[in-house]
């Protein structure tokens, strides 16, 4: 019953300290060339190596990230279990991240860089926190966290989920209809959707023309969620007036491409939020635990949903 780590070693040695301290029973290993691929039953990784089907005994692929969308889950196994990484690092980094981007918008961050750049001290009037609304698209783990750390500070705060949902101190959207009513209402908009085949091209031009004038974007999904030439029009036409954007596509971005030079975006490299080893490692370790005693690991992937 061995655990199968392919990833980086940095990682890996953080995972195996942990997993001889917590799991002694399972042998860890990081060689996939010289492991004994009938007694691999965990696999953690980021993308599904070409042969996954080697493992014939495998019950559960961890992804070592939050996504899934990496993966092609019609080509692992029925019997399979997917599980995404729910760890309280990555919490914890996107609270932060998250928290930075609406400040930052919220206090026009964006056009005093610029200004900045430009050598120009002109002060512009400060909307204040309680007039200020703040929708997150998604009210997943990560999103509800998010809002939790964002409560203190004053803002609206709004959300939306395909289905519904109930949070204390939050307005709760859902549906087609849900969306139109929260985008009317959002001063930033917080894009934390999973990648699904809904969700792709999400952030196009009809979703920022619901948005008041003025609005802006934070983008912490994935890239294919942003339709990246409606979101510069939309910012050149004055319909937006800034983003905090961190996930593009591709990754990484081209030089040349305008998003790095956008007067009216900041640009970070796919960092808000990553895996921290030695909290994921416990995340992993408790799942395999919980898989052991025959319940469901946390974050298993629901491969209808996608996510
Ligand atoms: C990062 O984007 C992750 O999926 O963890």
């Amino acid at each position: 019953m061995t655990f199968l780590f392919n990833s980086d070693a940095r990682r890996g040695t953080i995972f195996a300290d942990a997993f001889a301290q917590a799991l002694p029973e399972i042998p860890f290993s990081m060689d996939a060339a010289s492991v004994d691929a009938d007694a691999v039953r965990y696999l953690i990784t980021w993308t599904a190596p070409a042969d996954l089907a080697r493992y014939r005994n495998l019950e559960i692929l961890f992804s070592i990230g939050a996504g899934v969308d990496q993966l092609n889950l019609a080509a692992i196994p029925e019997h399979v279990k997917v599980v995404r990484m729910v760890e309280d690092g990555i919490v914890r980094m996107m609270q932060e991240y998250v928290l930075l981007a609406t400040l930052a918008l919220h206090r026009n961050l964006p056009a005093y860089l610029d200004r900045q750049r430009q050598g120009v001290w002109l002060s512009m009037p400060q909307m204040q926190a309680q007039d200020r609304r703040v929708g997150i698209l998604g009210l997943g783990m990560l999103a509800q966290a998010v809002l939790d750390r964002l409560k203190p500070l004053g803002f609206p705060l709004s959300g939306w989920s395909r289905s519904p949902r109930e949070l204390d101190g939050v307005t709760c959207h859902h549906g087609a209809a849900g969306l139109e009513t929260m985008l009317a209402q959002t001063d930033i908009l917080v894009c934390l959707l999973p990648l699904t085949e809904e969700t792709r091209g999400f952030l196009n031009a009809d979703l920022f023309a619901k948005l008041p004038q003025g609005a802006a974007l934070i983008h912490t999904g994935r890239g294919p969620q942003l339709d990246q030439s409606a979101l510069i029009e939309a910012l050149d036409s004055d319909h937006l007036s800034a983003a905090m954007i961190d996930v593009t596509d591709p990754e990484p971005l081209p030089a040349d491409h305008p998003l790095w030079r956008h007067p009216k975006i900041i640009l970070t490299p796919h960092i808000a939020s990553v895996t921290q080893p030695e909290t994921a490692a416990r995340a992993v370790i408790e799942n395999i635990q919980l898989h052991l005693s025959g319940r469901d690991p946390i974050g298993l992937v629901d491969r209808v949903r996608g996510y």
